[in-house]
């Protein structure tokens, strides 16, 4: 564990060139002339809303803090589900984007551009992988991996046609096309948008003798394996020590693709470049989204060795922005963002302050806090719901709102903490200090003005596949 002398000289170290950033003050440009409860009545009026989120109007953002429109101040312990692990309109990302704005935005494939190239240069070179296919959205990345592992699978693996399968994980979260909800065990993600995609088998996340099993049943049929790191939507859920590995030898073993979905646990986020890093695993294919588009653009691509990736040919797969040229100058930004600012380092080491902090407050509150876990800047913190009950995560996460930090539950139980990774110690601190006052001095009254709650979870929450509960409340 990093001492706390060490990671004050990393910080300060690291981050001397950043201190005449400020965010203590609204930065230039005053507040939106509309008021944050205007914005979200208009909000409501006017748009489809396939959200629930927590009542609060980003007006302006810099680095780990956000503005309302009143010019109120909060904290960002989101970091847009990780898209923004560099911080928000981190000044060289800006720069890149603006610049290659004024120059030139969009050639479709079609046509070269002189940015895609040197884009895919450095994404390969960084990660070490032949090739790249470059995509826009994450479920538009996980899509591609999951037709170049069918397309590997029929003409290097000479599975039969239409036998094809992929595998996925209980409690995955890869997006919301058709073929990503088509492997969601999450009950709102796929009613009513049945017929799901064929050629799918489900395993338990983090079981080794389940994947053996599957693998061993079925693996002349399996083309590969898909699967998150570290398991985001599903209330970062970390595996256990030594099932990377496994996964690669496994896959290597019945000749499977291991396909790391990287979207959320990648760039950083964890404490390592990627997550699979952690156990020195190299999977076949990575996908990667979010963060590589610095929180500005929406970047995705995909990583792979030329025996997997040539199995697609011109015609078969493309996207229209994909590669794009201002994509591509954001993303060469974002990526020397993360490896000048060390932010894996600097990720793994606030990580630890992180969740010793939270500790702490699990101890003030034994019963009403499970669990504190994650990597790096990848954290959950889970609560006793029966402990909580009426009260829920989302209504913490509105209290934690009106003390300035801004997080977001995942099912009933779960606090995703997720901070950009350019967030100050001190600003990391006020996470934790907020979660313990809304224990401390809250919850009570929370309780006394909350009516008991009169839904069973377990019959909200049975996965409609395999009848288990895999989102109950604890
Ligand atoms: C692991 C993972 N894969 C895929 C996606 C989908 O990415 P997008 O929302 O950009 O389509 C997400 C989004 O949260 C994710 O966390």
């Amino acid at each position: 564990m990093a001492s706390k002398k060490s990671l004050h000289r990393f910080l300060t170290g690291v981050w001397r060139g950043r201190q005449i950033r400020s965010f203590g003050a609204l930065p230039e440009g005053s507040a939106s002339s509309e008021s944050s409860q205007h914005l979200i009545n208009l909000e409501y009026n006017w748009l489809f809303c396939s959200y629930h989120p927590i009542p609060i109007v980003f007006s302006q953002a810099k680095g780990s803090s956000i503005w309302d429109p009143e010019g109120n101040k909060y904290v960002d312990f989101l970091s847009a589900y990780s898209a923004v692990n560099q911080g928000h309109c981190h000044p060289r990302i800006m720069k890149a984007l603006v610049e290659q704005a004024q120059k030139l935005t969009l050639s479709s494939r079609a046509f070269y551009n002189d940015r895609f190239p040197v884009f895919a240069e450095r994404l390969t070179s960084m990660f070490g992988y032949d090739m790249v296919l470059p995509m826009n959205t994450g479920a538009e990345g996980v899509e591609t991996a999951m037709k170049l592992a069918r397309k590997w699978g029929y003409l290097k693996k000479k599975i039969p046609r239409d036998e094809a399968i992929i595998v996925s994980c209980c409690g995955c979260f890869h997006g919301r096309t058709l073929a990503a909800i088509s492997m969601s065990c999450d009950n709102e993600a796929t009613r009513g948008f049945w017929p799901l995609l064929p050629g799918h088998l489900k395993v338990d996340f983090g079981d080794q003798a389940a994947l053996e099993k599957i693998f061993k049943e079925k693996g002349d049929q399996i083309a590969g394996f898909l699967f998150e790191p570290i398991q985001g939507e599903a209330g970062v859920i970390i595996p256990p020590d030594g099932y990377l590995q496994a996964v690669r030898d496994l896959c290597s073993k019945y000749n499977i693709l291991m396909i790391a979905d990287e979207i959320q646990s990648g760039l950083a986020r964890s404490g390592r470049m990627l997550a699979c890093d952690w156990e020195n695993v190299r999977p076949d294919v990575v996908i990667l989204g979010k963060a590589l588009g610095g929180g500005v653009l929406p970047v995705s691509a995909v990583l792979a060795d030329k025996d997997v990736m040539l199995c697609i040919q011109p015609g078969e797969h493309g996207s229209t922005f994909g590669g794009n040229p201002l994509a591509s100058a954001v993303a060469v930004a974002s990526l020397d963002v993360i490896r000048d600012e060390r932010l894996a380092e600097r990720s793994a080491q606030l990580g630890e302050e992180l969740r010793e902090q939270l500790v702490k407050v699990q101890r003030q509150f034994p019963n009403l806090i499970k669990e504190v876990r994650g990597k790096g800047l990848f954290n959950a913190v889970e609560l006793n719901s029966k402990a909580l009950s009426p009260v829920t995560a989302y209504d913490i996460c509105l209290r934690l709102k009106e003390r300035g930090v801004l997080a977001k539950p995942t099912h009933d139980s779960i606090i995703r903490l997720t901070p950009p990774l350019s967030i100050s110690l001190d600003e990391l601190h006020e996470g934790s200090k907020a979660l313990q006052a809304v224990l401390e001095l809250d919850l009570l009254k929370m309780k006394k003005e909350k009516p008991e709650n009169t839904t069973s979870h377990a019959a909200v929450d049975a996965c409609d596949r395999c009848g288990r509960n895999l989102y109950a409340s604890s």
